[in-house]
């Protein structure tokens, strides 16, 4: 089965697929972070989408589609659960995604939405902190790390993501209005688009996801 999380910045969509990894065994797809790894790494591909994702801003269509097929063809799409986040993000993305799927038979997909308000997005994001190593979330307010600025797992430096400094927050909400959230609408009318709220606790929304499907 795969899962997509689909919903603003903030919304929780890394966080909820970093539990049910852990304790769902499922796998977790997310195109974010795996341009972060090649940002960190200085790949080609690195450099070319550093600057667009610092500022808030969407990687073009292609280079984006490349990297979620090439996630996407490591696993046995027929047999393991994946969770695929921040894949598609505009409707374009979601012909890519299904086109490529049709051809390999695969018709297990779900669509989850996470809603939630501007206002704790903000909050939310320019308070997270993340492992420069491991990509674990931790959060100023809600979840310290128990040293600061200190992975709990493996020691490494926390840091704040550039893209989650106010103004590049505020850029990426817009781009989200205007390119993702038709989405909605689209998946509502081709499936049974089912929606969490995103500022629930995370257990709560797990368990609502894991019935709904
Ligand atoms: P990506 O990494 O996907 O960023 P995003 O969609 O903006 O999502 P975030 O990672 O910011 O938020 P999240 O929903 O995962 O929230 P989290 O769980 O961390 O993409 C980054 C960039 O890559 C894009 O801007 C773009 O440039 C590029 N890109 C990626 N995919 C692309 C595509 N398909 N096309 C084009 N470009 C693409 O939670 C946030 C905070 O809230 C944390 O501190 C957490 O602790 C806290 N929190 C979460 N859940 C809860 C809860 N239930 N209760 C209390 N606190 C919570």
């Amino acid at each position: 089965m795969i899962l997509i999380f689909l919903g603003p910045p903030g919304s929780g969509k890394g966080t909820i697929s970093e539990k049910m990894v852990q304790n769902h065994n499922f796998k977790h797809i997310s195109t974010g972070d795996i341009f972060r790894k090649t940002i960190s790494n200085g790949t080609p591909l690195g450099i070319k989408v550093k600057q667009i994702i610092n500022s808030g801003n969407l990687v073009d269509d292609k280079t984006t589609w490349e990297v979620a097929k090439d996630a996407l063809e490591k696993f046995d799409l027929n047999s393991e659960n994946i969770i695929l986040d921040g894949y598609p993000r505009n409707i374009d993305q979601s012909f890519f995604l299904e086109k490529w799927l049709k051809e390999q038979s695969i018709t297990n997909l779900k669509e989850i939405y996470f809603e939630i308000s501007k206002d704790v997005i903000i909050k939310r994001l320019t308070s997270r902190m993340v492992c420069d190593k491991c990509g674990r979330t931790y959060n100023k307010l809600t979840l310290k790390p128990k040293i600061e600025w200190k992975c709990d797992d493996d020691n490494s430096e926390l840091i704040q993501r550039k893209d989650d400094r106010e103004e590049n927050v505020k850029v990426r909400l817009e781009t989200y209005e205007k390119v993702t959230a038709p989405l909605i609408k689209y998946f509502t009318q081709k499936n049974n688009l089912i929606v969490v709220k995103g500022d629930d606790d995370a257990e709560s929304i797990i368990s609502k996801i894991l019935k709904s499907i």
